[in-house]
């Protein structure tokens, strides 16, 4: 594979920090560890991804199959496995010149995805708020207790996931639960950039007490109309990113 171009910089002057002798943005964010081969594909996976989905690795970001492999103490097998995976999650850009980069989160894909959202959570909640009961109330609340608290992206997703899930427990079509399933997983990429690169955490956890209650009322009208109000502002937010963006870069 060819080297990515920033990694051929010509030689710095003597007394300037060349980027050689700078660590690699994958080797700052993880740690070198051994790895039992079998484990492998799997953890190397694993790592990159949260590394990714919570910022440490910034769009753009080289990830050599061969800086990995060293770092692991494995051969390039697992890891050109694991950066495959990657890709098909497309959290990674595999272009022939610059090999393996951190692909753009926040992509015209994104507005796409919550649209999508809505079309089917709206048929969940409408098939089962009217049928919820105390013990899926006692799961959202739960959801929300924590996920107020929670501090690592991850457990934020499930937690996510977990309350807009209970208040579609009592959907009988399982195939639409399911894709709904996938799309709440999918959000895991937008959830730290709208609660904390653009400051929706507040609103967020107020959308889901919100809609807690109106459930509760089994009020499916308020539910539906919260939702969309939910979903509207990480549409909304992304839309902005984008476009301030466009400026930016137009500018
Ligand atoms: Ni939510």
């Amino acid at each position: 594979m060819t080297p990515p171009v920033e990694n051929n910089r010509v030689r710095q002057p003597e007394g300037v920090k060349s980027r050689a002798q700078e660590k690699s943005p994958v080797r700052a964010v993880l740690e070198a560890e051994q790895l039992q081969p079998h484990l492998a594909r799997a953890i190397i996976e694993e790592r990159i991804r949260l590394a990714i989905l919570d910022g440490s690795l910034p769009t753009g970001t080289a990830v050599r199959q061969q800086e990995l492999a060293n770092l692991y103490g494995v051969s390039r097998m697992p890891v050109r496995e694991a950066l495959r995976q990657l890709e098909a999650q497309g959290l990674l850009t595999v272009t022939h010149h610059k090999g393996a980069v951190v692909a753009e989160l926040i992509n015209d894909s994104a507005s796409e995805a919550y649209d999508l959202r809505l079309l089917l959570e709206r048929e969940a909640l409408c098939l089962s708020v009217p049928l919820l009961d105390e013990a899926d109330f006692a799961a959202a609340q739960q959801a929300i207790d924590q996920l107020e608290v929670e501090q690592d992206y991850s457990m934020m997703a499930q937690l996510n996931r977990d309350f807009h899930m209970a208040l579609y427990a009592k959907a009988s079509n399982r195939r639409l639960l399911r894709l709904i399933d996938q799309g709440l997983e999918e959000e895991e990429r937008y959830l730290r950039f709208n609660m904390f690169e653009m400051g929706l955490a507040d609103l967020i956890h107020q959308d889901h007490r919100d809609q807690l209650e109106a459930a509760k009322a089994h009020d499916t009208e308020r539910c539906l109309a919260l939702l969309e109000t939910h979903l509207q502002r990480a549409i909304d937010a992304i839309t902005r990113y984008r476009e301030d963006k466009g400026q930016a870069a137009s500018a």
